[in-house]
């Protein structure tokens, strides 16, 4: 009964929502402890539904709170309360986003946030789907830059493989992986070194291009990066599109991290030439604080996808136009509906909330960065391009130091490696940071490098 579930979920929310106030890290506990706590195992008989909330409200309180104030770890973190709302409202409707049959409405909300962010990119005709995720969206993208670089690999299967991927040695691992997925193989994708910033380098991803052309291999795909993982440096988008273009190779911009930064007009100068590549990831899960996942795959031509992806299923896409059903232009069959928690938030913030967004969002980088550069104990690595703040204590293991904030419970904090040198990475992506968080933080780094003496 709705009323049920409505209680049950209400006791559930209320109790992870005071324990995120109260207790904004989790205590580690180790696999062991955890068994011992909860009652994991399925057994033959089934469970009293009653206690079985309790126990769903003890896994609750076992979980990271990642919209606590004590989440630095990764790139997605706090929580935009109506696009919440909205995602446990399309579990409830558990629509699939394949037909326009069965998602109706969804499949336009669909249409008009793809449209949206096609807009802000400069696809002035593009088109675009959501996916299981920014590594998907890569992957995608690289499977069409291969199906496009020779039209008889989707019919016949890759021959003798002379395909070449380029990217920096500072992409996400997304790419290399997806390479050894769809036959390229993972030694075919070549690591172009970056420059002090972490941009990759130009002049050596033309000349290893020219190489390979000599040595009669294929390029086929450059992966630029809007905003890397460890470092969230931009990659100089308008001059690899440059030599995409005179190389006739497929271009595609990972904006996983960094795309969301479009959004306001301040840093749409990093995107310069992104309007000129064949595709683009962005993921609304992150910066855009939506609930995970929320990736998009964007296309420059409309019917890429569809030309790619497409395939005949007559008990399937019995009714309507091929461009009302999205399952014609997916890897997916099923397809959960991702799109309805973006479109709730970006209709109740607006263009003008969404920047604001990313302003605030900015300033919390810049005034941790600024606090770590004033400190003569903290070591800032480089100012940040978007929101990765990256700095370490000299002569002090950044990973023991993560590692004992952690283990006690105290912050979530992840550690980086940039040219042989490791330090903390800590991610500001939550605007609901207060100052005096950030200050916590860089307290607690302190002292964990004082106790680790
Ligand atoms: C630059 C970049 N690309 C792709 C991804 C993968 O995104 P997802 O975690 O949605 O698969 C990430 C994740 O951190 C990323 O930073």
């Amino acid at each position: 009964m709705v009323s049920d579930i409505i209680a049950q979920f209400n006791e559930l929310a209320e109790s992870l929502l005071k324990a995120e106030k109260e207790t904004p890290a989790l205590s580690y506990r180790s696999p062991e402890e955890l068994h011992n706590l909860i009652d994991l195992k399925i057994n033959s008989e089934g469970f009293d539904e009653n206690n079985l909330v309790q126990l769903l409200k003890t896994i609750a309180e076992n979980t990271t709170k990642t919209s606590g104030h004590r989440f630095f770890n990764q790139l997605f973190g706090g929580r935009i309360d109506i696009a919440v709302v909205a995602d446990m409202l399309a579990s409830l409707l558990n629509i699939s986003m394949y037909t326009y049959k069965v998602a109706g409405v969804h499949v336009l909300l669909e249409q008009e946030i793809v449209n949206k962010m096609c807009s802000f990119i400069g696809f002035e005709k593009g088109e675009g789907i959501f996916t299981p995720g920014g590594s998907l969206s890569n992957m995608i993208a690289m499977i069409m830059a291969r199906n496009e670089a020779d039209q008889s690999i989707k019919q016949t299967g890759i021959p003798v493989n002379k395909f070449i991927a380029y990217t920096s040695c500072q992409s996400h691992y997304s790419v290399t992986k997806n390479a050894g997925i769809v036959g390229i193989g993972r030694q075919n994708v070549r690591q172009i070194t970056v420059d002090y910033s972490g941009k990759m380098r130009l002049d050596e991803l033309e000349e290893t291009i020219q190489n390979d052309i000599a040595a009669g291999l294929k390029p086929f795909f450059i992966n630029a990066t809007t905003g890397t993982t460890v470092l969230g440096a931009f990659d100089d988008v308008e001059k690899i599109a440059d030599i995409a273009e005179k190389y006739g190779i497929w271009l595609h911009v990972d904006g996983a991290w960094g795309g969301s930064m479009i959004l306001n007009e301040k840093y749409q100068h990093l995107f310069k030439g992104a309007e000129r590549a064949d595709s683009f990831t962005w993921d609304a899960h992150k910066m855009m604080g939506v609930p995970l996942i929320a990736s998009t795959i964007l296309t420059r031509e409309k019917g890429m996808l569809k030309k790619h992806f497409s395939e005949p299923a007559d008990y399937l896409f019995q009714a309507d136009d091929d461009f009302l059903n999205p399952g014609t232009r997916s890897i997916q069959c099923g397809r959960r509906n991702d799109v309805l928690k973006v479109w709730a938030a970006w209709k109740c913030l607006g263009d003008e909330g969404y920047a604001t967004r990313i302003d605030k969002l900015r300033s919390k980088a810049l005034y941790l960065a600024d606090k770590i550069y004033q400190d003569s104990e903290l070591q800032l690595l480089c100012q940040p391009e978007s929101l990765n703040v990256c700095f370490d204590v000299p002569e002090k293991s950044s990973q023991q130091i993560c590692d004992y904030l952690d283990r006690n419970g105290i912050i979530k904090v992840g550690y980086g490696v940039f040219k042989g040198k490791s330090f903390i990475r800590a991610i500001c992506v939550n605007p609901e940071m207060t100052e005096s968080d950030l200050d916590f933080f860089v307290e607690q780094v302190k002292a964990a490098a004082t106790i680790l003496d």
